[in-house]
């Protein structure tokens, strides 16, 4: 896709791109690709796990490693970044991770520990974000803040487990924000976007399953990361300045879907194969 200048003289960060196949790396294509000039930022455990350099070559950004649970960490990010570019313009929080998912607990045996971790990782570092912006002034008023959720937020997906509570509270803190930030024209959204196949993505079990049912089901089909990126282009610029505390979906249609022939033909087949030919 062309770009449209829609980020011209924007300056922002984006929180969480690790190799080509996260969100965030595509976020960070496309606004570059829209004139934006920026930061990147990720833990720095994923220094070694994933290949930020290359994006940062090819965007003409700069890194900043910083675990976005740590609050000294990201004081001193948005120290560097206002020192960088004075105010910026647009944050971007694509950061998530399910540690009992990961290691397979069910949601009834939850470590708390790590259920805790979760939280922190994937919904109050939005949180500390969006504070140590405020608190070291690095946010220009009339800004845009923008945070990546699923569906498993506000509907069971049963393999999604402790991560649809960190996404609930994450859902939760941008309408807490966005009503006190609107004094300032600030900002902030969370887009509910399809299964997408990352790094984090896969770490969920019955991923493929998720994927391939919402495939079936949406009536455009799953949306991808470039095209996720796309529409963030537009959430953070100023043709969508109206548009704070909202859940928006990015997910070809499948939020407003009930069932779809694709489905129906299949479970008629498995039913068959079954044996039983007429479920009802
Ligand atoms: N992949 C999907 O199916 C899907 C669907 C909807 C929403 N999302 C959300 O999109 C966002 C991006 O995930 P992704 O799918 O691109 O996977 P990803 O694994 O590429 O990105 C997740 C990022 O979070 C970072 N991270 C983890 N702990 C951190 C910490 N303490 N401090 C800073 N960064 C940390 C990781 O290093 C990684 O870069 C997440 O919020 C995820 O929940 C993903």
């Amino acid at each position: 896709m062309d770009g449209h200048d829609l980020l011209d003289g924007k300056t922002g960060i984006i929180f969480g791109p690790l190799n080509e196949d996260s969100i965030a790396w595509s976020i960070a294509q496309a606004c570059h690709r829209e004139g934006a000039e920026f930061v990147l930022s990720n833990a720095p455990v994923a220094r070694r796990l994933g290949s930020l350099d290359e994006l940062a070559d090819e965007t003409d950004s700069d890194i900043i490693w910083a675990d976005a649970t740590d609050d000294e960490d990201l004081e001193e990010l948005f120290e560097e970044v206002k020192d960088a570019y004075g105010k910026i313009d647009f944050i971007v929080h694509s950061i998530g991770m399910g540690v009992n998912v990961r290691k397979d607990v069910p949601y009834e045996d939850l470590n708390y520990n790590w259920y805790e971790q979760t939280l922190d990782v994937s919904a109050v570092s939005l949180h500390r974000i969006v504070k140590h912006a405020l608190d070291t002034e690095a946010i220009d008023d009339g800004g845009s803040i923008l945070a990546m959720s699923y569906i498993g937020a506000q509907r069971i997906f049963s393999k999604y487990s402790e991560m649809g509570d960190a996404k609930a509270l994450l859902e939760s803190i941008v309408r807490s924000f966005g009503y006190r930030l609107g004094k300032r024209d600030i900002r902030i959204n969370a887009i509910s976007q399809s299964p997408t196949k990352t790094t984090a993505g896969s770490g969920i079990e019955g991923f493929d399953a998720m994927y391939e049912f919402a495939e079936r089901v949406s009536p455009l089909g799953n949306a991808s990361a470039d095209s996720c990126a796309d529409y963030a282009t537009t959430l953070l610029s100023d043709y969508a300045r109206m548009v704070t505390m909202q859940t928006l979906y990015h997910d070809g249609g499948f939020s407003s879907m009930g069932i779809s022939d694709q489905i129906v033909k299949a479970m008629e087949d498995s039913f068959a194969e079954e044996g039983d030919e007429d479920p009802s």
